[in-house]
């Protein structure tokens, strides 16, 4: 069988790129630079389309989330549009801390007029005139160039009372996190920013309906509002053409570990996880692939013709997640690299459900014992694990909880960690 043509590694300014076009080639620092490179030409034709107009363009183009869930944006923003109940806010998730995790800080640190003019757009669409970047605490960087541009913004009528004289008015805020992994769960977030404990909230009412304050509220990552732009720049029918049918447009991966080339790549949906760790100079000896996070699962060498879409990885068994590619060869043992994982879920949860207070505990005490064991796991252990797997997925009231046995899970099924 013909193996699959190398595609070559794009380097800044590469014309190939979409969402990382400008990284590495404007000066963050600098509103005329980020214009002379496209910059607001988006937010132009946003005007000219009207908000019902922009949401559907949102919507034809397939865009889906990029923070992991992959829920509809353009169903996302109409849900509430249509709310009558006001104010309506705008937040950005930006608190990224999945484990290897880092292609959010990328645009907001190298190209973060993007993300401004995006939240702009994404205000003018849903009716909001306040949004609310919730920054990662450990982000010092992007906070210094995400202040920057919007006190330039600012005083260039890009944001305020009148942006570009269209009689819109829009603001944008910085709150930081605190380094929770918590606090990246969309309600935790708000409760973050209203002050309360970072615990999330049971969903329904979804926050589209009630959200900030109370208020319908639309909650977007860094990637996805990006995204916005080359879809009114481009078209959304240019856009979808873009990766497959069910995965639309480009997607950024985040590859780390054993590979040559760690880093953030831009690729449109549809290449292979081969492909990619091509891309990313795979060292030999591969013995795992940590796919989506800690959230995710991993899968083995002999997968890797798993195509990296939503469609693709859900039929492979796994989950593209927050875009997350690590690799590890043998030289990593298994089991520390699972008790880390449950460690790092047992140290994250926020302890409101008994579920995951207790299970986090529970899952991280068994692999303790069996990393003490030398990596052999009685039956006992395994048999233990998966019950309380069960009930961490089936009873916790979030994501953290739900997800916080997939990784353990992956392994002993995929992989046989234990064998
Ligand atoms: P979810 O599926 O509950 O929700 C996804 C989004 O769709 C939310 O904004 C939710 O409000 C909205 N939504 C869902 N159903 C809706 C409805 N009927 N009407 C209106 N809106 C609706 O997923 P969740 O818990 O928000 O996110 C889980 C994902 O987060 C995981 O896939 C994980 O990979 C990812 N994650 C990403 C991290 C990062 O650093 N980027 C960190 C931790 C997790
Ligand atoms: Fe908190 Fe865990 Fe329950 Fe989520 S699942 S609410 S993190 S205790």
């Amino acid at each position: 069988e013909e193996p699959p043509a190398q595609r070559a590694v794009p380097q800044a300014g590469d014309p190939s790129l979409i969402l990382l076009r400008r990284v590495g080639v404007v000066d963050p620092a600098s509103l005329d630079d980020y214009r002379a490179h496209g910059g607001y030409t988006a937010l132009r034709r946003a005007f000219a389309l009207g908000p019902a107009g922009v949401i559907r363009e949102v919507s034809d183009s397939g865009l889906v989330g990029r923070g992991g869930a992959a829920f509809p944006t353009g169903r996302k923003w109409q849900a509430t549009a249509s709310q009558p109940d006001r104010p309506h806010h705008l937040v950005c998730n930006a608190d990224e801390s999945e484990p290897g995790t880092f292609k959010d800080r990328v645009i907001m640190e190298g190209d973060p007029y993007a993300l401004v003019e995006a939240m702009t757009i994404a205000g003018y669409a849903i009716g909001a005139h306040r949004g609310l970047i919730y920054l990662r605490g450990e982000y010092p960087r992007a906070l210094q160039r995400l202040e920057h541009a919007i006190a330039q913004a600012r005083a260039r009528g890009l944001l305020g009372d009148d942006v570009l004289g269209q009689g819109y008015a829009f603001d944008i805020e910085i709150r930081r996190g605190a380094g929770a992994y918590i606090c990246g769960e969309e309600t935790a977030l708000f409760n973050s920013i209203e002050g309360y404990r970072g615990e999330p909230r049971s969903k329904p009412p979804f926050p589209v309906e009630k959200g900030l304050f109370g208020r319908p509220t639309v909650e977007n990552n860094v990637e996805t509002l990006v995204n916005v732009l080359p879809i009114l720049t481009q078209g959304a029918e240019a856009y979808a053409a873009i990766g497959t049918e069910h995965s639309t447009g480009p997607k950024l991966f985040c590859v780390s570990g054993s590979v040559a080339r760690p880093g953030v790549y831009e690729v449109p949906f549809g290449v292979t996880l081969g492909e990619l760790l091509a891309l990313a100079g795979v060292r030999p000896g591969l013995r795992a692939v940590l796919l989506g996070g800690a959230a995710g699962g991993f899968v083995r060498p002999d997968e890797t013709d798993i195509p990296l879409t939503f469609e693709g990885t859900r039929r492979a068994g796994t989950t593209l997640g927050s875009g997350v590619v690590m690799a590890f060869d043998g030289t990593v043992p298994l089991p520390r690299l699972l008790l880390r994982i449950a460690e790092f879920f047992r140290d994250e949860s926020c302890g409101q459900c008994v579920p995951c207070r207790v299970g986090t505990v529970r899952q991280q005490e068994a692999l303790q014992r069996i990393v003490e064991r030398t990596g052999a796991a009685a039956a006992a252990d395994i048999a233990l694990l998966r019950e309380v797997g069960r009930a961490l997925r089936d009873a916790s009231i979030c994501g953290l909880g739900q997800t916080a046995w997939n990784a353990v899970e992956s392994a002993v099924d995929r992989l046989g960690a234990y064998e």
